[in-house]
């Protein structure tokens, strides 16, 4: 069989990168984990890439003149990576419609929360825990949904449900539902891969 390919896309700290990372290389995922992209030369993703073999790209829209010309480069990069599965861990810039179309079921984001709450254009980090918070939820969580052309709503693939306890900051809200991220963005990638 084939080898299963992954490019993941992060801005940030990437610990959902590296929790994907971690299970490939148990081989709990089958897969390998050819390339992260991310849109911020100072991510902590890209240095964890480039420390553990995987080629680290950068790659803005703000680099280029037009949009189009953006497009065009990450469409010959993803070409040339040929990914089974594009992961978003993480990604703040919204991935061009013309590689949603060309990638469709194929592209998958982490969100944290339940979503359809607390999605869209402008929910991300730490202010969709404030949110929760404030409006004094119950419950918390984290979702995988396929990404389609709008912000956060491709369909769910699944769910984790975490309790918000009554002391809880968003901090300490953050941490459980991460640590619940680590375990549930694997689980999906493999099921994925192996339906693919
Ligand atoms: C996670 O909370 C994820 O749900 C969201 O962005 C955060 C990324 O964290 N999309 P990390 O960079 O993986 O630590």
């Amino acid at each position: 069989m084939k080898p299963k390919n992954i490019v993941v896309f992060a801005s940030g700290t990437g610990s959902n990168f590296k929790a994907l990372h971690k299970a490939t290389l148990k081989k709990e995922v089958p897969a390998r984990i050819t390339a992260l992209i991310s849109d911020n030369p100072d991510a902590g993703a890209l240095k964890y890439a480039r420390e553990n073999d995987i080629r680290g790209l950068v790659l803005s829209p703000k680099d280029f003149d037009k949009p189009a010309a953006y497009e065009d480069e990450l469409r010959k990069i993803l070409e040339w990576e040929s990914p089974n599965l594009i992961v978003l861990a993480g990604y703040l810039k919204k991935i061009p419609d013309e590689i949603v179309d060309l990638y469709k079921r194929r592209i998958v984001n982490i969100h944290p929360a339940l979503l359809p709450k607390y999605g869209g254009k402008g929910w991300y980090g730490m202010r969709v825990h404030r949110a929760v918070i404030e409006n004094r939820e119950k419950e918390s969580g984290c979702t995988v949904h396929y990404v389609t052309r709008t912000y956060d709503e491709g369909p769910v693939i699944a769910q984790v449900k975490v309790p918000v306890r009554v002391d809880d900051t968003a901090e300490s809200l953050a941490a459980r539902v991460l640590k619940q991220e680590h375990l549930l963005y694997p689980k999906v990638v493999r099921f994925l891969l192996s339906h693919n």
